[in-house]
């Protein structure tokens, strides 16, 4: 902590936005990355969008960096303060500002929990999907940052398609109220879709619409258990190809349902070489009979045995278990590699059995799991010590350079940030890179804002 950076920015904000606890500061320099610990100078905690504008402002006049947090649940390392500086946490601003069920429009502070927004429209018959696995303790303006997904992407789509509007302050103090509450608006640049998934690297966000829909009415999951997670894929390219379109499914490879099992979180007996939960929704009227064609279409796609379940304390259980994979794996292998590729999803297929051909050229456990759906696999790699630098950049390459000639990406939820930069020049060509940077110099010509994320250094 720098006392006397503290001190000024104390004058400035007064002492509620400079709190000085030592487990708050160690909480900030870190991530759920495992990209190490990067201690701030100071931590602000702003009350309002005024405070924040302040505050940037004088990082603006004085040139400090500043690295804006959510509520630090990120996997790329996007809230480490890589240069020092001041962490802006946006904790306390953390209050559901409107719901409107005529407009079908949320309004939030971005501090807001995901969870406690999709509980609060779910509660007037309307449904917010975007739903990360850590929704209920990650922060909207987090999922704004990253463009968060989540297993009903496949059918509903990512945090993009529910931002209607932002305002958000520039480094320098500047506050600007982007995108409109209508549904939709051409008017101008899409400056939203810029802001949407720039990983805190233009604006700090200070409010956010997002647009919400009706709560569809019926909710089925069935579990479907496979030989292998190839023939897993190939049925989820099935059932896209046959125009089934579920709200999730999300496939657990052999290795992912073993740990499960080893934790006790999976009791079923028998060897499974993967698994696909599938959930689907819509209007009660011809329910079963969507089940029935959906379960159908994967028993004959190659599934040993599909397992519905049949009541709403198994979806749940269900559900739980797959939330919690990542946690999971963490306390198991605390020096595992987490990566989040996504490939088109009729490449999935292919794209696992290229995993398997990695796992066994580099000697590693390879685990996937994931929105299948979306050909997005969470890719851990499981070794029980730390990699040494060059295996562990082998490896990644092989993934990365599978997934990218299969027409997918490095990151298909989790952002770059810290953890992916030096590999952005493998999807992206040097002209899109410097288009990029000079974006990021329209906003922040200093380069203040949350420096040293998703471009490769200079
Ligand atoms: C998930 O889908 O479980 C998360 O996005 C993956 C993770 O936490 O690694
Ligand atoms: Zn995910």
């Amino acid at each position: 902590m720098d006392e006397r950076l503290c001190h000024r920015l104390e004058q400035l904000l007064g002492a509620t936005a400079l709190p000085r606890e030592a487990a708050l500061y160690q909480a900030c320099a870190r991530d759920e990355s495992n990209l190490g610990s990067y201690p701030p100078d100071a931590v602000v905690v702003p009350a309002d969008a005024r405070e924040l504008a302040l505050l940037l402002e004088f990082a603006g006049a004085e040139g400090v960096p500043v690295t804006p947090r959510g509520a630090g649940t990120g996997k790329s390392g996007g809230a480490l303060a890589v240069r020092g500086g001041i962490v802006v946490s946006t904790a306390r601003m953390n209050r559901l500002l409107e719901i409107d069920e005529a407009d079908l429009v949320a309004v939030v502070e971005p501090g807001l929990i995901t969870g406690a927004l999709c509980e609060a429209v779910q509660e007037r018959g309307l449904f917010y999907p975007p739903d990360p696995a850590s929704l209920l303790s990650c922060s909207l303006g987090g999922n704004v940052a990253e463009n968060a997904g989540g297993p009903r992407a496949f059918k509903y789509g990512v945090t993009r398609h529910y931002t209607l509007a932002l305002e958000v302050a520039l480094i320098g103090g500047q506050r600007l109220s982007l995108g409109r509450r209508s549904t939709k608006s051409v008017t101008g640049y899409d400056l939203v879709g810029l802001m949407v998934g720039s990983e805190g690297t233009l604006g700090v966000i200070s409010k956010i619409t997002l647009r919400l829909i009706p709560l569809p009415m019926q909710q089925q999951l069935f579990v479907a258990m496979f030989d292998d997670a190839v023939a897993a894929g190939t049925a989820v390219t099935r059932l896209v190809t046959a125009g089934v379109r579920p709200s999730a499914m999300e496939l657990l490879d052999a290795q992912i349902v073993e740990h499960l099992r080893q934790s006790g979180r999976w009791s079923a007996r028998g060897q499974v070489g993967a698994i696909l939960m599938v959930e689907l929704d819509g209007p009660e009227e011809g329910a079963v009979e969507r089940l029935e064609r959906a379960a159908g279409l994967t028993e004959s796609a190659g599934a040993s045995e599909v397992v519905v379940a049949t009541d709403a304390g198994r979806c749940r259980a269900l559900w739980e278990m797959r939330r919690q994979v990542s946690v999971m794996l963490r306390d198991a292998c605390p020096h595992k590699l987490s990566e989040d590729i996504a490939v088109p999803c009729g490449a999935l297929p292919e794209m696992l059995r290229r995993l398997d051909r990695i796992a066994v050229d580099h000697q590693l456990e390879v685990a996937a799991y994931g929105h299948a759906g979306d050909g997005n696999l969470h890719v851990n790699i499981l070794s029980p010590e730390p990699l040494e630098p060059a295996s562990r950049d082998a490896v990644l390459l092989a993934i990365f350079r599978a997934a990218i000639s299969l027409g997918g990406t490095l990151s298909g939820e989790h952002g770059i940030g810290l953890a992916k930069r030096d590999f952005l020049p493998l999807e992206q060509e040097a002209g899109q890179i410097a288009v990029q940077r000079q974006l990021k110099r329209v906003f922040d010509p200093q380069e203040l804002l949350n420096p040293g994320k998703i471009f490769p250094d200079a």
